[in-house]
């Protein structure tokens, strides 16, 4: 169920080849259709890490396919075989036979079972005769190939962007780095639970995930608030050898965590003052984006 990125960082180092050497087909293309690509990329929140190389051989490689209307570009369950960017007409997500939203001009979609190694999170149906940009997922996996050098960049740079890892020295991030590991989180997958032993620490690196806690006295399951790229949690079940304090749940269409074990999150992180910092922030308090910034964790 849980999806992990094929090339990881710290194992052997994958055969080296950057984006520009890509033996796959280019297909020219105007000027607003690069455009249209290169910008549904950057929006998409699983395909944050690209560098500007890769983007343009994602530009480069993806063509233009005709699909017909009423019928299934991508069916849920199956393996993944292509990307997708929405170029014209429209398109719906379905997700257990319910119908959730309709994808917008220039939206990726497909990314996921790609990324991730994991079946087709959704269906994805043609409501028009339309026009998609493709990419094949062997062109695809070839263009997300990174060194182990260049994967410990990225990851450090991440780290360095998180607030409340500001400060730590880079020789720690690069050792923190070499012993995370990247997982995915369907949509509704519970990462965390409330009253468990709490044995990892989770660093938010794509989509986003809900916090939920039980009312004593109702039993009802109340949502605190939803955490998102940077924000962290499951720290205070390891520093204080205690019980999960809520329950953490991914959202739609799914989140990819960074995950760091009890005994490196102790050694490295553990006497961060900033991560005892705990903060519990209601989702109904509105908040400048100043202040937000300060709160990017939440205590479990
Ligand atoms: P993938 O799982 O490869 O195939 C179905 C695609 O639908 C998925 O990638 C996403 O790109 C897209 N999608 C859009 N909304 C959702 C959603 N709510 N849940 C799952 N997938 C979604």
């Amino acid at each position: 169920e849980i999806g992990r990125r094929q090339a990881q960082w710290g194992g052997p180092a994958p055969a080296p080849g950057r984006p520009e050497d890509l033996q796959a087909p280019r297909h020219s293309k105007d000027e607003q259709s690069r455009r249209l690509i290169e910008d549904g990329l950057k929006k998409n929140d699983f395909l944050k890490n690209l560098d500007p190389p890769q983007i343009n051989a994602v530009v480069d490689s993806m063509y233009l396919k005709h699909v017909k209307s009423n019928t299934l570009i991508i069916q849920e369950g199956d393996e993944g075989s292509h990307m997708y960017i929405a170029a014209e007409g429209r398109f719906e997500v379905i997700k257990g036979g319910k119908v959730l939203r309709e994808i917008s001009n220039g939206e990726v979609f497909g990314e996921l079972a790609l990324l991730y190694n994991a079946k087709r999170q959704a269906s994805i149906r043609v409501l028009t005769d339309s026009k998609v940009w493709a990419l094949d997922r062997k062109v695809f996996q070839q263009i997300m190939v990174r060194t182990g050098v260049k994967q410990r960049e990225d990851y450090i740079r991440f780290l360095q962007s998180v607030p409340t890892f500001k400060g730590i020295h880079i020789s720690v991030l690069a050792k923190i780095c070499d012993l995370i590991r990247v997982e995915f989180y369907p949509t509704d997958k519970q990462i965390v639970k409330e009253g468990d032993v709490g044995n990892t620490f989770y660093i938010v690196s794509g989509g986003s995930v809900k916090v939920t806690k039980r009312n004593p006295e109702s039993g009802v399951e109340e949502e605190l608030q939803s955490l998102h790229r940077g924000n962290f949690f499951g720290e205070l079940a390891l520093l204080n050898n205690d019980r999960r304090k809520a329950t953490i749940t991914a959202l739609s269409p799914g989140a990819e965590c960074l995950v760091l074990d009890r005994e490196p999150f102790i050694e490295f992180l553990g006497p961060l003052d900033a991560i005892r910092e705990t903060v519990w922030e209601p989702i109904e308090e509105p908040r400048s984006q100043e202040v937000k910034e300060e709160f990017t964790h939440i205590a479990l």
